[in-house]
């Protein structure tokens, strides 16, 4: 035997039974975007790896460790995307979509991250991802706050926890930052590796660690919320009046730094507790620098990516609304063919139906005994079995029998069929 290839560790497949639920889940969302006026865009899956190094940051866990870094056939070192915004934002200044001008958009598909896979961490997954540029007020900051909500709502999922935070502007963080960096060294023994570090090149990450010998220390650090000039700190109050007017409950959480650093003022993750480890299933904020950062004229922006995966498995885990009137299998109507030789009279007609119904029509190709078409039928999941036997092929007839109920098969004109078949609602 030849030898079996495995998918790389942490890619997945999806079977059809998954993209069953992937695809109307990306659906819902995508109307809801559309209800809101955001538009979608897309762009390449690699992009050089200078512009990620620059937008997420050198001393970053994604920079560091995570990215799928490789040098192509001339020599040109590309990354495979670890995240959208930044691609989102290289495309939007090179282009000229942003320029002067306010922008929401959208986009879906693969990232990857050479993260440690397990359960809702993949190397390759899938993020929604939504980006608003050209506001700088809280309005907007809080509409995307709103989208979020939404999207849960119509997919009927509970308990999504919102985590809230303002990092403040890059001249706040940087004065905030020196004093984190005095506080940390006054405790220094006290820090783990990863936090000695981070203690000169990146002191907010700190504040971030999962290390549970770290929490006390970070418990008892300052914070950034009381070291906010007037402007920053108005921002964030007025996005918090708008969730407060608009019954959004939130959670502040000081301690809610990100992992990527261009993020100023507004930062969040919605999180669960549904999932165990990986419980943020949607996160983002502000960041007000990037596109000048990026070369683009200075353009205020906000927004969000969801980790798909982390969503799909929330909805299965709560069985929730989005899931409930999915239909399964691959057919609603099953043809079957009584003799190899009516095969083509039969495909003219289904073919016809075709063009008449926007049910799922499947045509048994294996053909075969009747019992073992039927079989099939049932397997399929369709409602409705369509026979065609000899005599119905001659007469131009054909038997409907219902393989979801005891009613009765009835045989009718070819004709009537679609008038029959939307009857009974296919
Ligand atoms: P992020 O927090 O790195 O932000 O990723 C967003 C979401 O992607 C996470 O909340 C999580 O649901 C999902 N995710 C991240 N890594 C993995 C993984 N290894 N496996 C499965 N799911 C994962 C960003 O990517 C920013 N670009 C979001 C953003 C947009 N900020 C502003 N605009």
């Amino acid at each position: 035997m030849s030898k079996k290839f495995q998918a790389i560790r942490g890619m997945n497949d999806f079977a059809p039974e998954q993209t069953r639920l992937w695809r109307p889940v990306e659906q819902m969302l995508v109307d809801v975007l559309t209800r809101y006026g955001y538009r979608e865009v897309r762009f390449p899956i690699m992009e050089k790896t200078e512009l990620f190094k620059r937008s997420i940051g050198e001393v970053t866990d994604i920079v560091e460790k995570e990215m799928y870094t490789f040098p192509d056939r001339d020599g040109d070192l590309l990354t495979l995307r670890p995240e959208g915004t930044a691609s989102c934002v290289r495309a939007g200044v090179e282009n000229g979509w942003l320029y002067n001008q306010i922008r929401k958009l959208w986009y879906m598909g693969p990232m990857f991250r050479y993260e440690r896979p397990q359960a809702g961490r993949y190397r390759q997954f899938h993020q929604l991802g939504v980006e608003v540029f050209g506001l700088a007020n809280a309005s907007i900051d809080a509409e995307v706050l709103l989208l979020g909500a939404r999207f849960w709502q119509d997919l009927g999922l509970k308990g999504l926890t919102l985590n809230l935070n303002s990092l403040g502007t890059v001249e706040e963080r940087q004065a905030y930052r020196s004093i984190l960096v005095e506080y940390f060294s006054a405790h220094a023994d006290a820090l783990d590796e990863d936090s000695q570090r981070r203690l000169h090149s990146n002191p907010m990450r700190i504040l971030d660690s999962k290390n549970p010998d770290m929490q006390a220390l970070n418990d008892a650090a300052p914070q950034l919320s009381e070291h906010l000039q007037s402007e920053s700190a108005d921002h964030f109050a007025e996005v918090r009046e708008r969730l407060d007017a608009a019954g959004i409950q939130y959670v502040l959480n000081p301690r809610l730094v990100r992992g990527l650093d261009y993020y100023t003022r507004t930062v969040f993750e919605w999180t669960t507790a549904d999932l165990g480890a990986q419980d943020a299933v949607c996160s983002g904020g502000r960041y007000d620098g990037l596109v000048s950062e990026l070369g683009g004229q200075a353009t205020p922006a906000v927004g969000f990516a969801i980790g798909l995966e982390r969503l799909v498995t929330l909805l299965e885990k709560q069985s929730a609304a989005a899931l409930q009137d999915l239909p399964t299998g691959e057919a609603d109507i099953y043809v079957a063919i009584m003799r190899m030789g009516d095969g083509v009279a039969v495909q003219k007609v289904v073919e016809q139906l075709r063009g008449q119904v926007s049910s799922r029509v499947v045509v048994d190709h294996a053909g075969g005994k009747f019992a073992k078409q039927l079989k099939r039928a049932d397997a399929s999941g369709a409602q409705y079995a369509l026979i065609f036997g000899e005599e119905e092929v001659v007469q131009q007839r054909v038997t409907i029998k219902p393989l979801r109920s005891h009613a009765d098969q009835v045989t009718i004109g070819l004709a009537e069929l679609p008038d029959w078949l939307a009857q009974a609602g296919l």
